[in-house]
């Protein structure tokens, strides 16, 4: 119901007591006000963007130049994206969300500055997903003291479905119309579409496969399906 049908509504019920209306009516603009998306971004630098916040995610940046850019039909995507933190600003990062994806429950996480996630459309994530392009902490060589653990492209093809409690780490790959099973840990590239992958570390259990996001019960209800 937009404000002004409220208004409506609350003038009819107090009438002529204007104290309890005036109350009211603060009240409801007070909770309208704190659940305005963009109470759900917090970016503390320069140059940041963000297209759009779909209600049920935060967004955290600290850094600059950094890009958020998740597609406007992407209506269901709960959980938390962080690029850089207090103590490590991260710089030109890019987020990519497709259209209709969607999360129950997703941590994305980037530290390392110019690394991008790209995810595609039709994406189906579950429940305690990660998806971190980062490991937060330097792992270097003994010898030449280089950094060894660069966290740089995450890659996820359309229609791909995470199961529940997948951990996504850095500069992988999962290809188009596959599922992630529940508890995988995925740290390489998948490159192969329409495969299942699952365990840890993730391998490829299944091929030819797709998907839809239909119960097994209604799929087959649906007569979509026949033997
Ligand atoms: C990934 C999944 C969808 C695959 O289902 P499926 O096609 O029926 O797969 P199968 O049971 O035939 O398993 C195929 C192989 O993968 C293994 N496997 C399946 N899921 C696995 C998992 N989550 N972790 C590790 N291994 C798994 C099986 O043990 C089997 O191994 P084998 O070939 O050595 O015997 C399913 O196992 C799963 O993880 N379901 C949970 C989905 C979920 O999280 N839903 C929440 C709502 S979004």
């Amino acid at each position: 119901m937009d404000f002004a049908a409220q208004k409506a509504i609350l003038k009819t019920k107090y009438g002529e007591n204007k104290l309890q209306y005036t109350a009211h009516l603060a009240a409801l603009w007070l909770k309208k006000l704190y659940h305005r998306p963009f109470r759900n971004i917090y970016a503390y630098g320069k140059g940041n963007k963000i297209s759009y916040c779909p209600e049920g995610l935060k967004i955290y940046i600290w850094g600059n130049g950094n890009v958020i850019d998740i597609d406007p039909s992407v209506s269901f995507f709960q959980g938390k994206i962080e690029i850089g933190e207090g103590q490590s600003p991260t710089n030109n990062c890019i987020v990519k969300i497709g259209a209709k994806s969607s999360a129950a429950g997703i941590h994305i996480s980037l530290r390392e500055d110019n690394s991008t996630i790209t995810i595609g459309k039709n994406c189906m994530f579950s429940w305690g997903i990660k998806i971190w392009n980062t490991d937060f902490h330097a792992i270097y060589s003994e010898t030449t003291k280089e950094c060894l653990n660069i966290g740089k492209a995450i890659t996820i093809g359309d229609h791909v479905w995470l199961g529940q409690a997948t951990y996504v780490l850095k500069n992988t790959t999962i290809a188009e119309n596959s599922i992630v099973g529940a508890g995988a840990i995925v740290s390489k590239k998948f490159t192969e579409p329409n495969v299942i992958i699952a365990g840890i570390p993730a391998r490829v259990v299944k091929r030819g496969i797709n998907w839809s996001s239909a119960t097994p019960n209604n799929y087959l209800k649906d007569g979509s399906f026949s033997f």
